[in-house]
């Protein structure tokens, strides 16, 4: 008896020694390995830096992206989303993308005119009819134009993704015409293009970032924005407004941009492999949007919050003409052939 409790003793002293000394079962699953293994560290990251939710064209496109370049490439280069602006804002990534600190970025079209002003011919109101006409420019000489200004900064466009086209919604009061436009504040993104926008209509305009909006409409220093629906249901933004006017008066799509250096530095094969995931996130994402886009609206309506106004032709009519001098006025500083390709309001 005693020498079995002896032993005992012995067993219970033993491990508790291991233990104290590092011997400990791995309770967490991250078994230890061997860190100087040849290749371990040759897997490729990449950071991919947006602001909107994941519920959102954008934020589906990143996964979907994340996924494919995962299957593609055998685990060999892994995509880190940062959704929500958490790693970056849009004032932010464009600065942090050149400078290499992240890979990836995908900025709506409008945050894209602080590099070059040719970006002002997507946020033209009423230059597209659907989303084919969208592609259509985009796939053209429009891409390819945008495409260079990119790269002319180091940069490399490798898609555009769709979101959708923009709503108006408000607080203050309903947008059918022009003139229910007057004494209201709109958020806009930063393009000096939409601050004309609006003052065609008559109204005013404050810049504030994408995720400092609900708070800012909240408190009233807006009382409006215009917006994709996705964008303005993710974000909740419809609880504090009051009238929405559905009328697809701008677009709003997106850039997926690279750091040029760290594209180059790439082999042969991991271009291919990330090519072909932009590829076919691209016509996923742009065969989504129009889905979505109406599940959500019925979002909006079953919430019994928001009075929603369908722009009859005779309404819109009075927009365009509205915004017709703006492509006088914006001519020269997008350029003749680019304005020419996009033709008027229609
Ligand atoms: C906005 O600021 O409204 C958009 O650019 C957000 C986004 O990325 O869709």
């Amino acid at each position: 008896m005693r020498t079995s409790i002896g032993v005992g003793l012995f067993i219970l002293f033993g491990l508790f020694t291991a233990f104290i000394i590092g011997f400990r079962p791995d309770f967490n699953g991250s078994l230890p390995i061997d860190e100087e293994q040849e290749g371990l560290t040759d897997r490729i990251v990449i950071k991919f830096s947006h602001v909107v939710a994941g519920d959102t064209p954008k934020g589906l496109a990143a996964a979907y992206f994340a996924e494919r370049v995962r299957e593609l490439s055998g685990d060999s280069i892994e995509i880190q989303v940062f959704p929500n602006a958490i790693l970056h804002t849009e004032k932010t990534e464009i600065a942090a993308l050149q400078h290499g600190e992240i890979q990836m970025i995908a900025p709506s079209f409008s945050n894209l005119n602080v590099i070059d002003p040719v970006w002002y011919v997507m946020d033209m109101p009423f230059a597209f009819r659907d989303q084919k006409d969208v592609d259509s420019a985009l796939q053209g000489y429009v891409g390819r134009t945008l495409s260079e200004s990119l790269h002319r900064h180091g940069m490399e466009a490798v898609a555009f993704w769709a979101n959708g086209f923009k709503q108006m919604i408000s607080s203050k009061g309903p947008l059918r015409v022009p003139d229910d436009f007057q004494n209201q504040t709109f958020r806009i993104q930063p393009s000096q293009l939409l601050e004309s926008q609006f003052q065609a209509l008559g109204a005013g305009t404050v810049r504030i970032p994408f995720n400092e909006v609900y708070g800012n409409l909240a408190r009233g220093t807006a009382d409006g924005l215009e917006n994709t629906i996705s964008n303005i249901v993710s974000k909740g933004l419809y609880r504090v407004q009051k009238y929405m006017t559905i009328s697809n008066h701008g677009y709003l799509g997106y850039a997926v941009i690279v750091n040029g250096q760290f594209w180059d530095g790439l082999s042969e094969e991991h271009q291919q492999q990330l090519q072909q995931a932009f590829e076919d996130t691209t016509e996923w994402i742009n065969r989504k949007t129009a889905a979505m886009d109406e599940r959500q609206l019925s979002i909006v309506e079953k919430s019994g919050r928001v009075a929603i106004h369908y722009l009859t032709e005779e309404e819109r009519a009075l927009w365009v003409e509205r915004f017709k001098p703006l492509y006088a006025q914006y001519e020269k500083t997008i350029g003749r052939e680019l304005m020419a390709e996009i033709g008027g309001p229609e």
